[in-house]
């Protein structure tokens, strides 16, 4: 038996889900426990490429089964489409995926809100997907969950009162048309037919299967540094992706956890707003971008990019409780000659401690580099630690040392077979 929890540590998009997708032949169960459909998960099998944004992305491994928590936050319409495109490609979903009775509905309203709020100095950079409005509506006591597509006199009730509420606000705050609340119930009651046969009490299954012996592996969305309460407040998502939050969007209690993995880019990279003190503006940053094809797998954006931040890393390390870590898209710093990796922080030409507590003061610090050596040869092809060249071996070593964690897997390609595991 065990528990492992999966996080990203940086800003997102470090590659869990090809991790994920990778280790998802050692567990019986694969289970998402926070966030929605602005994650993208990219996992390449063969030829074929899937990005998975609510699906656990151990649905590719056969006899794998896909929890997805209350934690989550769950568009019918997303849900919908990711369940009919895997089983075009063959995948089937039926019996092996279950939903929490728990998970809460991202609405219409809910991404209208996310849209139109997003302006002059409020704009965070969303994916525009309806998070934030519903993780609001979640905390007001609002929200509309999933056990609510049950009973179809309360769903409507419920949809009717929000929207009661939701029409005024579009109306009188954002000098926006009302939405119209008959075609929004019809199209939620619809989804019941649909949904239904997915939801379950998933608190009692995962604990029910630990007891009897099964492994679960908890893929987290987003990243630590995009933490509600550890993040970059305000440039954060709003729910949390540390490993905390695997506990509380799962229903596994912290005595059930085993491990927590962490996934970290060999490098950093950020989609929209907020601070990121390593980011590269000029010509170095392009060529991380080009060569690590930095573009969101959700909205298509491209990402900033900079150099690898330990200081970062040693917060996320603690906050999370990471002790084996996967590096990923080591790869693309093959054609650097110089690599830098940021030690710690300045303000002021003082080096910090700890970690800035908010944006403003992360905005101030000036990174305090160590640069090393690039390897410049091509190593998607090695299979072997010992293969690797002595340069690319003493970059791994020095962002052990200075972040706090052991390297456990290396990823130098996007698929499957471009994986070095120690
Ligand atoms: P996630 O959100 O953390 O699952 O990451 P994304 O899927 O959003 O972004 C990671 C991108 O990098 C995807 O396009 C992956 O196919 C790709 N990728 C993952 N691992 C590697 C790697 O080791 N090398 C390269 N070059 N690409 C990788
Ligand atoms: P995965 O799981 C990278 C970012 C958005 C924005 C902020 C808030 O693929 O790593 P939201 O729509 O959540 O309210 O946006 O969070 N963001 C991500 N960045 N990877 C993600 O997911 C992200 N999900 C949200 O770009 O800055
Ligand atoms: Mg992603």
């Amino acid at each position: 038996m065990s528990v492992s929890i999966l996080v990203g540590s940086q800003w997102g998009d470090e590659g869990k889900g090809k991790i994920v997708d990778i280790l998802s032949d050692r567990f019986d169960i694969v289970a998402r426990y926070q966030g929605g459909a602005n994650a993208g998960h990219t996992i390449v099998i063969g030829d074929q490429k899937y990005v998975l944004h609510l699906i656990p992305s151990g649905i590719l491994r056969e006899g794998v089964i896909s929890v997805i928590g209350g934690g989550v936050v769950i568009d019918p319409v997303a849900l919908l489409e990711e369940i009919k495109l895997l089983e075009e490609h063959g995948i089937t979903v039926d019996g092996r995926l279950f939903i929490s009775q728990n998970a809460h509905l991202i609405m219409p309203y809910h991404k209208l809100l996310d849209s139109i709020s997003e302006k002059g100095n409020s704009k965070i950079g969303t994916t525009g997907r309806g998070i934030g409005p519903c993780y609001i509506d979640k905390y007001a006591r609002k929200g509309i969950k999933i056990v609510d597509l049950l009973n179809r006199v309360v769903l409507e009730e419920k949809i009717r009162k929000n929207l009661e509420e939701k029409n005024l606000l579009l109306k009188k705050v954002y000098d926006h048309e009302e939405l119209d609340v008959d075609q929004i119930v019809n199209e939620y009651l619809a989804f019941d037919e649909k949904i239904d046969k997915y939801i379950k009490d998933t608190a009692t299954y995962l604990n029910t299967e630990i007891n009897a012996g099964k492994s679960i592996l908890l893929e987290g969305a987003q990243g630590a540094l995009l933490d509600v309460d550890f993040g970059t407040y305000p440039y954060v998502t709003s729910s949390s992706p540390t490993s905390g939050g695997a506990c509380t969007g799962s229903g596994i209690p912290p005595t059930k956890i085993d491990s927590v993995i962490g996934i970290v880019k060999a490098y950093t990279t950020r989609v929209g707003l907020g601070p990121f003190p390593t980011e590269l503006t000029d010509d170095t940053g392009e060529k991380l971008r080009a060569e690590g094809a930095e573009f969101g797998a959700t909205t298509g954006r491209p990402r900033r990019c900079g150099w690898y931040d330990a200081f970062l890393m040693k917060y996320s390390v603690m906050i999370n409780g990471i002790e084996k870590v996967a590096v990923t898209k080591l790869d693309v710093l093959s054609n650097f000659d110089e690599i830098k990796v940021c030690v710690g922080y300045e303000i002021n030409g003082k080096s910090i401690k700890t970690f800035p507590a908010n944006a403003a003061q992360m905005e101030e610090v000036t990174p305090i580099y160590e640069t090393l050596k690039g390897w410049n040869k091509d190593i998607t092809g090695i299979k072997e630690y010992n293969d690797l060249p002595e340069e690319t071996k003493e970059y791994l070593k020095f962002i052990e040392g200075n972040s706090g964690f052991k390297v456990s897997i290396i990823s130098v390609g996007p698929k499957r077979s471009q994986t070095i595991q120690l």
